[in-house]
């Protein structure tokens, strides 16, 4: 089923894990695709991969004129701006809270936090003169269900979830919709950072948390995103769906 057909969407993050998992599945749904990622050997070779829906973007979220520039480009090759994918973020090791160095928090909140609030200075007065639009941020169930050692990266994705809510009623209005997925550990190359390394014993540790008994993969997180994103979940805005196995329960 193509239930993105026609439509024009920006993912940052592309290059890898979920972000290119979303990517995949939206050009599968027959969406156009802006690959944005910070690196831009990985960006291009997603882009690729993808053919000529996609575009490749190499630009860094955190500086408004790098991600401006961007916005953009995206803009002027695909003449809408339909949908807006927040998926970038980084992680911290497990560490104890107090310890966690200043760098390391601000390098945290400018990707995770500020560059939705850079996106949204760009993207919600084009979208508001479209008349429509559709905005999903990637938080996880770290700001659901927070688990010790991850403090400031729990926190950052609560205030996803409390942004998300927050847009979908102000923006309501003009019929732009605004969501959040929570995935569980997935299988991409942050879940080593999450862990605190990659060992059987780790993995076991963590899948022992989740019901289904499996990590999540780009391929659900992508599936997810393509419902949230088309016009069959026109009634749903503010949610922040868990995509987990049922570890929030
Ligand atoms: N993997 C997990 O276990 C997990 C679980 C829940 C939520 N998440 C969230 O999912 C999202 C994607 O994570 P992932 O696991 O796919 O990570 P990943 O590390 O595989 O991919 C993240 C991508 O973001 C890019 N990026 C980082 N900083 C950037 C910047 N300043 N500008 C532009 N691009 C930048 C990286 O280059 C990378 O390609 C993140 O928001 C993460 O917090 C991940």
């Amino acid at each position: 089923m193509n239930s993105l057909q026609g439509k024009c969407a920006l993912v940052t993050g592309a290059a890898s894990g979920f972000g290119l998992g979303i990517a995949e599945a939206f050009t599968a749904a027959g969406a156009r695709v802006g690959v944005l990622d910070i690196n831009a050997d990985a960006a291009r070779q997603a882009a690729d991969s993808l053919g000529d829906a996609a575009l490749m973007l190499c630009a860094d979220i955190t500086n408004r004129g790098s991600f401006s520039a961007a916005l953009e480009e995206f803009q002027n090759w695909a003449g809408s701006f339909d949908i807006l994918v927040n998926n970038a973020g980084v992680g911290l090791p497990p560490t104890p809270l107090e310890e966690v160095k200043e760098a390391d928090f601000q390098r945290l909140t400018q990707v995770n936090m500020h560059a939705i609030y850079l996106a949204s200075q760009w993207v919600v007065p084009v979208m508001k003169t479209q008349g429509h639009g559709c905005i999903l941020n990637i938080a996880s169930t770290a700001g659901v269900s927070p688990r010790p050692g991850l403090t400031w990266y729990n926190a950052s994705k609560g205030w996803v979830i409390t942004a998300t809510r927050s847009m979908a009623v102000e923006l309501a209005p003009h019929h732009i919709r605004v969501n959040a997925l929570n995935p569980v550990a997935g299988e991409t190359p942050l879940l080593a950072t999450f862990m605190g390394g990659d060992s059987s014993a780790k993995r076991e540790k963590f899948l022992s948390t989740i019901p289904l008994g499996r990590f999540s993969t780009p391929a659900d997180i992508g599936a997810a995103a393509v419902f949230l994103c088309s016009d069959e979940a026109g009634l749903i805005t503010g949610v922040a769906m868990e995509v987990d196995g049922g570890r929030c329960i």
